[in-house]
């Protein structure tokens, strides 16, 4: 019988996720189809029983389900157990619902791909102490990058992620631009900007490390204000786009059990995008 997935949000329409996921089922020649199913908060629970009922494989969850999920599913994988929110869902055999995460190892994915595996004794600056912020906080942990540092806006919360890791530190906006210079990954999690066009970086990169790695999970644009900024400055560059292929090639493998072509899909959405 054929597989389906969806993806369930609010707003969903402008959602690359079908397109990535029916693209890598034509690829492998995997009989399945992916769908965006616009679901509003106050009907989460109907969604759920009606995605069970129909014989969904799976589904991706995304604003404003990933927390609200979590109850309405049977059992959570560790790390999502951790981060306190879902972003896929597999329907296993028994018709019972696991939830993971696969935000943050995807960001860290996208990253090795670009840094290679090798570099986990660097200094990693983490830039924001949100939902986003947090996971790619314990996927770095996990894939054992131990030198962890958070900044904030709001340092309190950046205090509560580095205690809930049990290491790390955690430094007001102000310390972290003093210090900037030890960090040879910066990583831009916050929202500061998002959708409006007087963008201000949530800090400033006067002393960004020469040859420093800065990477953005924003990925429309491309190039954020962030990422040129640390171009100017001589940085690598890791754009958000591979954390979302990542994220969603590592949801494709829990329900499908391979992994598709990432390369060839960031390539292809950057040229849309571009
Ligand atoms: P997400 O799920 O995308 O991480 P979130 O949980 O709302 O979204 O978190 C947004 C993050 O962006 C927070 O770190 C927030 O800082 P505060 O905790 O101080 O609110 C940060 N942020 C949002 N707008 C910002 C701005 N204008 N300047 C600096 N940081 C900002």
């Amino acid at each position: 019988m054929k597989k389906w997935f969806a993806v369930i949000g609010d707003p969903i329409a402008h959602s690359k996720s079908p397109n990535m996921h029916n693209t890598w089922f034509d690829e492998m020649n995997i009989d399945a189809a992916y769908i965006p199913i616009h679901v509003k908060s106050e009907d989460l629970e109907n969604a759920v029983a009606s995605l069970k009922m129909l014989g969904a494989s799976g589904w991706n969850v995304t604003i404003p389900h990933k927390q609200t999920i979590i109850p309405y599913l049977d059992e959570l994988d560790p790390l999502a157990k951790k981060m306190g929110a879902v972003n896929t869902v597999l329907c296993l055999p028994d018709g019972s619902l696991k939830g993971y995460n696969t935000d943050g190892a995807g960001f860290v994915h996208s990253l090795e791909e670009v840094i290679g595996n090798d570099k986990k004794t660097l200094e990693v600056l983490l830039i924001g102490a949100g939902g986003a912020a947090r996971g790619i906080a314990f996927a770095l942990q996990q894939y054992g990058y131990h030198n962890l540092t958070v900044t904030n806006r709001t340092v309190e919360k950046a205090k509560e992620i580095v205690s809930e890791l049990g290491e790390g530190r955690a430094l007001s906006i102000t310390e972290t631009e003093h210090s900037l210079d030890k960090f040879g990954i910066v990583i831009q999690c916050t929202s500061a900007g998002l959708g409006n066009s007087e963008f201000r970086l949530p800090l400033s990169l006067e002393k960004l490390q020469e040859g420093a790695i800065a990477a953005d999970i924003v990925y429309n644009p491309l190039m954020t204000p962030f990422l040129l900024e640390a171009q100017m400055k001589n940085a690598k560059i890791v754009n958000g786009l591979g954390m979302f292929v990542h994220q969603g090639a590592i949801a494709f493998r829990y329900w499908l059990e391979q992994y598709p072509n990432t390369n060839n899909m960031i390539k292809r959405l950057t040229d849309e995008l571009n």
